[in-house]
C-alpha cells in the first residue's frame, strides 16, 4: 500500500495504539499483547496466502558460503536417470541473489498458526524456510499452536537446510490449558524429529508485560506481579521437567521472552536464557540513533541484570527492527522518525553489522508482514516485515557483514 492509502485510514487510530504509546516509555514492544484473548475474533481475519509455489524448474541446492553460480545451477537434464524428480524435492530451490546471511536470527511465526482456525501448511513453511535459510542460521518461534513446531522441523528436514530453531510456548493468563496443549505439541515434535535442530524452548512472550498492563502495574518484581510470576515459574519448571524426562542426547536450554523492561528476577533466575524485546521505534528514538539505543538498552539493562544472577542466563536481543508503514496517520511516525522502507534500510545499515561486531545474539523483527496484526491492532503492528506479506523482499538492500 502507498503512503496515500495509509493516510486515508486515519480513522483506525485505536485505543490499542494509545495504550501502546503510554507503555512504550519503557522502550519495549507490545506486539502480541492481547493476542490470545482476542484469538477468536482474530481467527476470522486470518489470511492464508499459501498460493506461492515452492517448486521451481531451476534446481539449485543452497550451500553455505558465498554464492557460486556453477554450484547453484544444476540443469535437471544433468541429473542421472533413475534419480528422483528433483523438482519435487524442496532441498533444491532457487537462490535469491538479493539475500545474504547477514542476520544472527529472525523472528518468525508460520502464517495461520492461531486457534481455532489455524490454516498453516507445510508448503508455505517450506517456502519460508527456503528463504530464511538464505538469511540466517537460526529462527525463533512464539508459540506452538496449530502444530507449528512440527511443521518447521519437517520443513527443515525436507529442505535439508542448516537452520536451528527456538521452539516456544505461549502461555495465556487465565487459561492453563493453553500451556499444557502447547507443551504436549512440543513434546510430540521432539519425539518425532529429535533435538538436532532445536536450540531451546522458550516459555512465554511478554507474559509479565501483558499481565501488568491488564492490572495497571509496571514493576515485574512488585507484589502485583506475583500471580503472573507464579504461573511463569511453574510453567518453566514443568517444561524443564518434561525435557529432562525425555533424556535427550543434549541438554535442551529453557528460556523466557519478555519486553525489555519486564523481566522478573525470579523467573530470569531459573532459566538458561532470556530473550529481550527492545524497540527504539516505541521509545520514540530517531532512526539514526535507533541501533545504538537498542544495543545500549540491551547491554546496560538486560545483560547487566542477567550477569548478576547466580544462574547467569544467556541473553538474546530477541526483537529489533523498524516498521515500514502505518495503517493510520497517527502512527505514521513515532514523533521523530517515519515508518518507512528508507528508514528500515537505515536501521539495518546501522544495526546488523554493528551487532555482529559486538557479538550480540539478536533476532531481527520480523520475517514478513503479518496481516492479522494489522487487522487486529492497526497502526504499525502489521508492517515490521523484512518481506512483504507475499514474501517479496521490501525495497531494501541487505548489508554484507562478512567483511
Ligand atoms: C512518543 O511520541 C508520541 C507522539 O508521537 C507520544 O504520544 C508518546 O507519549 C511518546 N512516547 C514516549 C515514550 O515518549
Ligand atoms: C517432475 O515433477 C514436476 C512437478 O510435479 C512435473 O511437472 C514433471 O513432469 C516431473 N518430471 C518427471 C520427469 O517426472
Ligand atoms: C486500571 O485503570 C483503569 C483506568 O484508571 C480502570 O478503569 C481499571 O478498572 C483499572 N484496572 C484494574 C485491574 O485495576
Ligand atoms: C527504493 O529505494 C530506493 C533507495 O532508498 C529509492 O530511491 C527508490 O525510489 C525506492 N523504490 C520504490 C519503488 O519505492
Amino acid at each position: 500500500m502507498t503512503a496515500k492509502q495509509g493516510l486515508e485510514n486515519t480513522k483506525i487510530s485505536s485505543h490499542t495504539q494509545k495504550v501502546q504509546r503510554t507503555w512504550l516509555i519503557f522502550g519495549i514492544t507490545l506486539l502480541f499483547t492481547g493476542l490470545t484473548a482476542i484469538g477468536l475474533a482474530v481467527a476470522v481475519l486470518l489470511s492464508h496466502n499459501n498460493s506461492a509455489s515452492t517448486a521451481s524448474t531451476s534446481v539449485s541446492r543452497i550451500k553455505s558460503g558465498p554464492p557460486s553460480k556453477e554450484a547453484d545451477l544444476i540443469a535437471p537434464a544433468t541429473i542421472a536417470a533413475g534419480t528422483k524428480n528433483v523438482s519435487n524435492d524442496p532441498s533444491y530451490f532457487t537462490r535469491n541473489s538479493a539475500l545474504r546471511k547477514s542476520f544472527y536470527g529472525l523472528a518468525y511465526t508460520p502464517e495461520g498458526s492461531m486457534l481455532p482456525n489455524c490454516g498453516n501448511s507445510l508448503e508455505s513453511v517450506i517456502r519460508d524456510v527456503q528463504i530464511m535459510s538464505q538469511l540466517t542460521d537460526r529462527i525463533r518461534l512464539y508459540g506452538a499452536d496449530c502444530d507449528q513446531s512440527a511443521l518447521v522441523l519437517e520443513a527443515i528436514k525436507r529442505t535439508k537446510v542448516d537452520l536451528g530453531v527456538f521452539l516456544a510456548i505461549y502461555p495465556v493468563d487465565g487459561d492453563p490449558t493453553a500451556y499444557v496443549r502447547q507443551r504436549d505439541l512440543i513434546k510430540d515434535a521432539i519425539l518425532t524429529y529429535g533435538s538436532d535442530h532445536i536450540l531451546g524452548v522458550t516459555v512465554g512472550n511478554e507474559y509479565l508485560l501483558n499481565y501488568l498492563r491488564a492490572h495497571n502495574g509496571s514493576d515485574p518484581d512488585s507484589a502485583l506481579a506475583r500471580p503472573a510470576v507464579d504461573v511463569m515459574k511453574s510453567n518453566v519448571k514443568d517444561t524443564q521437567d518434561m525435557l529432562t524426562a525425555l533424556r535427550l542426547p543434549k541438554i535442551m536450554p529453557v528460556g523466557t521472552a519478555e519486553a525489555g523492561s519486564f523481566f522478573n528476577t525470579e523467573v530470569l533466575g531459573m532459566v538458561d536464557y532470556g530473550m529481550s524485546n527492545v524497540h527504539a521505534w516505541f521509545a520514540n528514538k530517531t532512526v539514526s540513533y535507533a541501533a545504538e539505543w537498542t544495543i545500549n538498552f540491551y547491554q546496560k539493562k538486560n545483560v547487566k541484570a542477567a550477569n548478576k544472577l547466580p544462574n547467569n542466563p544467556t541473553m538474546y536481543l530477541a526483537e529489533a527492527g523498524w516498521p515500514t508503514r502505518s495503517s493510520d496517520l497517527a502512527n505514521a511516525d513515532n514523533g521523530v522518525s517515519l515508518a518507512s522502507e528508507a528508514n528500515l534500510q537505515i536501521f539495518m545499515d546501522t544495526f546488523l553489522c554493528q551487532a555482529k561486531k559486538d557479538e550480540i545474539p539478536y533476532f531481527f523483527f520480523e520475517f514478513y508482514d503479518e496481516k492479522w496484526k494489522d487487522a487486529t491492532f492497526g497502526g504499525v503492528e502489521g508492517w515490521w516485515g523484512l518481506f512483504n506479506a507475499d514474501r517479496t523482499l521490501k525495497n531494501v538492500t541487505i548489508p554484507d557483514c562478512s567483511l
